[in-house]
């Protein structure tokens, strides 16, 4: 049984995997098109949404800190990713690095758990793009109805409650949206996204160019407001942490990028800038916007679902011009999350069900090139979960799931360095082991940050996995057949 759990994967068959058939994908991204994936993933609800808040509640005008903070721990574990996606440029990501190097089990531990945070990556923000559709429709003086535009259910202090309404209608619309363009292919759904890309970017950039003019310098008066309460994480240093935690999420993304090395060109070289490029545009993106939105607005006031779109509106007539444009801006920004996030997710049920884990019908490819059953799954899964379940539940268990992959690929960097010195690596991740153990360690005192409530669903989450691989995985694995033969 244990030779079971450990047998890995044979490193050069998975590159050669990767290299010959290519499992019926095509290699067509380019390192430019992987730029844009990056930021596509990354740039959305976390900086439309999430920075107003962090600042509001725990980091004032020093949030720029926290994102600070927090791009260095996603470089710290880019660079690993970069390692490994250049070395093993198969569209599973640390599921596949894991089968390689520690062998089938863990790497079906990792694989769940990237299916948690993809799958509720995703959900929440098709939430927060139903909550700024809504908006801008009410704008407009178009109001849909409160029974097909809210989560079925709520979570409180009593626990699960019915809320009366029937499901968040454009939550599941704009999932269903994604899946239409994924299903036509990964060049046409690089293509959309570069359009997106640019319409994001540009309102970050107006927002920044113009906004600048109207900073008032008191508003950075104190730059670090002091701890007054004397808890945890309510400013001060500790509020710089605590406010780094919870705009991790606004880094997340470019991880799902290192799942289509196997559709990349020539993944060995464009990985790694891919990964690490677009991750410094948007760190030097969210620190400008930070500064600017807490230099208009007073950090007091931000704790507000739109808070850009509010900074525009009171700097006054000179620039309430702008504010339709962010809303539309955070909008399509929004949706190209979400393609990247379901991109990821069907990609790694592709990887999973190639190696047997999961049944056959999730690795099947059509004539263009797309696991077409493994889209459809992912998106009827992310459009259930995010019409039934409010925001809040579903964001909070991506961090903990994002923050265990990036610990465990730091720490396979170092394993692998170790039990396979020989291999061919075209990107390395300098200074072994420190870099990665800093990575390890960062993640990792994020992960403890977390309350009780979220390890508890993250165990829970992990149970189910261990069944379905005991009923399933562990005899139908492509691996077990093979030595059965
Ligand atoms: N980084 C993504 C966002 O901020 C998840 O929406």
């Amino acid at each position: 049984m244990p030779d079971r759990l450990f047998r890995k994967k044979n490193i050069s068959d998975s590159i050669k995997e990767s290299e010959g058939f290519n499992g019926g994908l095509k290699r067509t991204l380019s390192a430019t098109n992987l730029v844009t994936l990056g930021i596509g993933a990354i740039v959305g609800t976390g900086i439309f949404v999430i920075t107003g808040q962090a600042a509001a509640e725990y980091a004032g005008p020093s949030l720029t800190i926290s994102f600070l903070i927090s791009a260095v721990c996603c470089v710290l574990a880019g660079l690993c990713y970069a390692e490994f996606a250049s070395m093993i440029p198969i569209s599973g990501s640390v599921y596949s690095y894991s089968y390689v190097t520690t062998g089938e089990l863990l790497a079906w531990f990792i694989g769940w758990d990237l299916v948690l945070e993809y799958l509720f990556a995703c959900s929440s923000v098709a939430v927060g793009w139903s909550g700024y559709m809504l908006n801008l429709l009410e704008g407009f003086g178009i109001h849909i109805p409160q029974n097909i535009a809210a989560s079925t259910f709520v979570y409180d202090a009593d626990g699960w409650a019915f809320r009366g309404s029937i499901i968040n209608f454009p939550a599941v619309f704009i999932v269903g949206v994604v899946t239409a363009f994924l299903i036509g292919g990964i060049r046409q759904s690089a293509f959309v996204n570069n359009i997106i890309v640019a319409i994001k970017v540009s309102v970050i950039l107006l927002f920044i160019g113009f906004g600048i003019s109207y900073i008032d310098v008191g508003n950075w008066e104190p730059y670090i407001p002091e701890n007054v309460s004397g808890e945890f994480g309510e400013y001060g240093w500790s509020g710089i942490l605590r406010g780094a935690a919870v705009v991790f999420f606004a880094y997340l993304g470019f991880d799902a990028l290192s799942t289509t090395a196997q559709e990349t060109r020539n993944p060995q070289k464009d990985m790694p800038r891919g990964i690490l490029i677009s991750l410094v545009i948007c760190a030097i993106l969210y620190i400008s916007v930070t500064a600017v939105l807490t230099g208009i607005v007073n950090y007091k006031d931000l704790h507000v679902d739109a808070p850009v779109a509010i900074a525009v509106d009171r700097a006054g007539a000179g620039l309430s011009w702008l504010g339709p444009f962010i809303k539309l801006g955070a909008i399509a920004g929004i949706s190209s999350v979400i393609l990247v996030m379901m991109l990821g997710q069907s990609r790694i049920y592709y990887a999973i069900s190639n190696d047997g884990l999961l049944p056959k019908i999730f690795s099947k490819v059509n004539r263009r090139g797309v696991p077409y059953n493994a889209t459809i799954f992912a998106s009827i899964i992310t459009g259930l979960t995010a019409g039934l379940f409010p925001l809040d539940v579903l964001s909070e268990l991506v961090s903990i799931g994002t923050l265990m992959a990036f610990t465990i690929v730091c720490i396979l960097i170092i394993v692998l360095r170790k039990t396979q010195p020989n291999l061919r690596r075209p990107f390395k991740t300098p200074f072994v082991p420190w870099i990665p153990l800093l990575g390890a360690g960062v993640c990792l005192l994020q992960m403890f940050s977390l309350p009780a409530s979220t390890w508890l669903r993250l165990a829970g989450w992990t149970v189910v996995g261990l069944i379905i691989y005991f009923l399933y995985g562990i005899r139908n694995s492509n691996l077990n057949k093979r030595k059965n033969k």
